[in-house]
């Protein structure tokens, strides 16, 4: 939907017609799903949104439902069809137009329409399911047995696009562009002349919505970016210059490094590192906010009574669609900001994707650097020292990522990883032979991962001369590294980061 231009939300199947009316929709798309409709508990729904007069599309089991629901017939034939198969377009109508009459879709269903409703026209067919397709112009109902969404459907995009705009009449105008417009009016509307204030984690979301917020307040907004001492080489640059010019963002740096490194001392254990690093983060942004309420109070100015957070779509999909009210995860953007603070939230990319934050991040002027970047954990480098956290050793670390890091951007495979974790065994040491002699240094782990969303990874096959190249570089360049070591192991078992 997002690719044709078109904006689009996801709700549960528990929604009720009235709901779904409340959102005053354009257009209905009944997802597939693993069910058979005869199943017990199959995902049932409110039929009454078959009244709304809003144009449908059902997919699959949302098909199946569609024509059970309006009259027609669902056989549990016994065939069954997966994966490519040749489907024969007989009336092409509204949905298939323009397509070929032989084409390549992709199915994946037990049971099958045996007979379309009342009214409505059979469009295609493969050979084991008569009415792979059907239509009703008049009621703008429309449906199709195979899963459009998918790449390998040869015509997907252009039945969802078919759907969309020629059936429904819905313009293909959601670009980054109408983002901004729509998203500046409506921050105005909440904050008024409030202050607002955004913690800057340096990494894309948080990047893009507190831009989004300047845009729409200017210098009512406030940035906080906290220097915890475990970033990555040139990162506090990047936000402090590139990003400052480019937004002219009012920014506040908390140069916490001597807390962080000095509460860190001694400390092995990952969960107690976490622990430190979450807390003093906490205390470093509260100070802030303590001195910037003080600050507003003093000048007898607008109260500061918004947070700018990060959330995306995704986000608010998996904690059950909620409404306004986001609680603040702790693998949030920036290392979990707690809950109590006393603050109304301001989310403006809570209805965007990912590849969509970074389109409106280019589209405001943010740095390619930053918009681009990979994510990167709120606890930086000091979860990926294995063993005490000190500043040579980060000094040691920050140099190898930096190399691993611009040899997979030259090699062009910023897109096709996920993440690369470069991981220091500081309290491992080999032996080695470097010039003429012998060394005793420690092992760098390179961890590139491949995955959709990190709660599942798998390695990612960086080809060799590419990890020949890091090894060189890593092991002639930082001082302490005599041995550069490949992490081949997915997720689970296990996990993105080594701590
Ligand atoms: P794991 O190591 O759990 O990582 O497989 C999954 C993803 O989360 C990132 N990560 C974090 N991000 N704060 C964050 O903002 C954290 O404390 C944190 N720990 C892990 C990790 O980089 C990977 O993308």
């Amino acid at each position: 939907m997002r690719e044709a231009s078109v904006y689009s939300e996801i709700v549960p199947h528990t929604i009720t017609a009235a709901e779904v009316a409340a959102k005053n929709p354009a257009g209905i798309i009944l997802s597939g799903g693993p069910s058979s409709v005869y199943e017990e508990g199959a995902p049932s729904f409110d039929a009454g949104v078959f009244e709304l007069g809003v144009p449908t599309l059902g997919i699959c089991y949302g098909f199946q439902v569609m024509a059970r629901a309006l009259g027609g017939e669902v056989a549990q034939t016994g065939r069954r069809e997966y994966g490519a198969t040749d489907v024969s377009v007989t009336a092409p109508g509204t949905l298939l137009a323009d397509q070929p009459a032989e084409q390549i879709a992709w199915m994946s269903h037990g049971d099958s329409v045996s007979r379309a409703p009342e009214g409505f026209e059979v469009l295609a067919s493969t050979l084991s399911t008569p009415v792979a397709a059907f239509a009703s112009d008049e009621k703008k109902f429309y449906g199709v047995q195979w899963h459009p969404e998918v790449k390998h459907s040869q015509y997907g995009q252009s039945v969802l696009e078919n759907f969309l705009h020629r059936a429904a009449g819905i313009p293909a105008d959601w670009n980054s562009e109408n983002v901004i417009e729509t998203q500046v009016a409506r921050i105005r509307e909440q904050v008024g002349s409030a202050r607002v204030i955004s913690a800057l984690s340096g990494g894309v979301d948080s990047a893009v919505s507190t831009a989004l917020v300047h845009k729409a307040v200017g210098d009512q907004l406030t940035a906080v970016f906290v220097d915890h001492g475990l970033l990555r080489k040139g990162e506090r640059e990047q936000v402090e210059k590139d990003y400052v010019a480019s937004t002219g963002v009012r920014l506040i740096t908390v140069d916490a490094a001597d807390t962080f490194l000095g509460h860190l001392e001694g400390v092995t254990d990952p969960e107690q590192k976490r622990k430190i690093i979450g807390r003093e983060f906490i205390r470093a942004f509260e100070k802030v906010q303590r001195e910037l309420v003080a600050e507003a109070e003093a000048e007898g100015g607008e109260p500061v009574k918004f947070l700018v957070q990060g959330t995306l779509y995704p986000d608010v999909v998996e904690s059950g669609g909620g409404t306004g009210t986001a609680n603040i995860k702790s693998h949030h953007n920036v290392g979990g900001l707690p809950e109590d603070l006393d603050f109304e939230l301001v989310e403006p990319l809570r209805t965007l994707f990912k590849d969509e934050v970074r389109a409106v991040g280019r589209e405001l002027g943010i740095p390619e650097a930053i918009v681009s970047r990979q994510p990167f954990p709120g606890p930086g480098l000091g979860i990926r020292i294995i063993g005490e956290v000190t500043r040579e050793r980060l000094e040691i670390l920050r140099e190898a990522d930096a190399i691993a890091r611009s040899e997979l951007t030259a090699a062009g495979l910023d897109e096709s990883i996920w993440q690369c974790p470069v991981v220091l065994l500081a309290d491992v040491r080999s032996v080695g032979v470097q010039g003429d002699g012998r060394t005793y240094g420690h092992p760098i782990v390179l961890r590139p991962v491949s995955s959709e969303d990190a709660m599942t990874a798998d390695w990612t096959r960086v080809p060799y001369e590419v990890l020949a190249r890091i090894s060189n570089r890593i092991t002639n360049e930082v001082r302490e590294v005599n041995r550069v070591v490949l992490d081949v192991t997915s997720k689970p078992p296990g996990t993105i980061e080594w701590e």
